[in-house]
């Protein structure tokens, strides 16, 4: 049964382009959360498989990128910016109030798979600090009461 289970893993990443080559590691880590949203145990456990690595070095080598997720994302992803010029413009208050509001904290998920949410280093418009991302929009200029009426929309949504 585990063998079966396995070559359909593997028929997936055959199928995909995939060869089996170690140096496919970052590529098939990619592809792996491009299609399933994020690196989950069991994808890590496919993966090093299909490789002939352990699952270890795959969470070992995934982590030190920061574009790799590992925990399930929500229907609506959260980033507040806290870059030099969000921070001096009151980023922490924003990622305060996004805490505050959905009870999680920065790489969580809430319970409910509707929200997650991220503090990240610079989303790439200082100028418009402070700077928060929901789905994509950019929300710039933010303040706490900015923020909280955005997220009011989003529940409501
Ligand atoms: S520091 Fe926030 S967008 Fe650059």
């Amino acid at each position: 049964m585990a063998d079966t289970a396995i070559i359909n893993e593997a028929d997936e990443f055959v199928t995909a382009g995939f060869t089996g080559s170690p140096e496919e590691l970052i590529p098939l880590l990619q592809y792996y959360q491009n299609t399933y949203g994020y690196i989950s145990p069991p994808g890590a456990e496919k993966i090093a498989c299909f490789l002939g690595i352990s699952a270890a070095k795959v969470f070992t080598v995934a982590s030190f990128f920061a574009q790799f997720r590992f925990k399930k994302p929500g229907e609506n992803h959260i980033c507040v910016c806290l870059g030099t010029a969000c921070h001096v413009q009151g980023g922490d208050e924003l990622s305060q109030e996004v805490q505050e509001h959905l009870h999680i904290q920065s790489g969580d998920t809430t319970p409910d798979g509707r929200f997650d949410f991220e503090e990240v280093a610079c989303l790439g418009c200082c100028a418009q600090a402070a700077v928060v991302e929901v789905n994509g929009k950019i929300y710039a200029k933010m303040s706490r009461d900015k923020l909280r009426n955005v997220l009011e929309q989003y529940d409501r949504a």
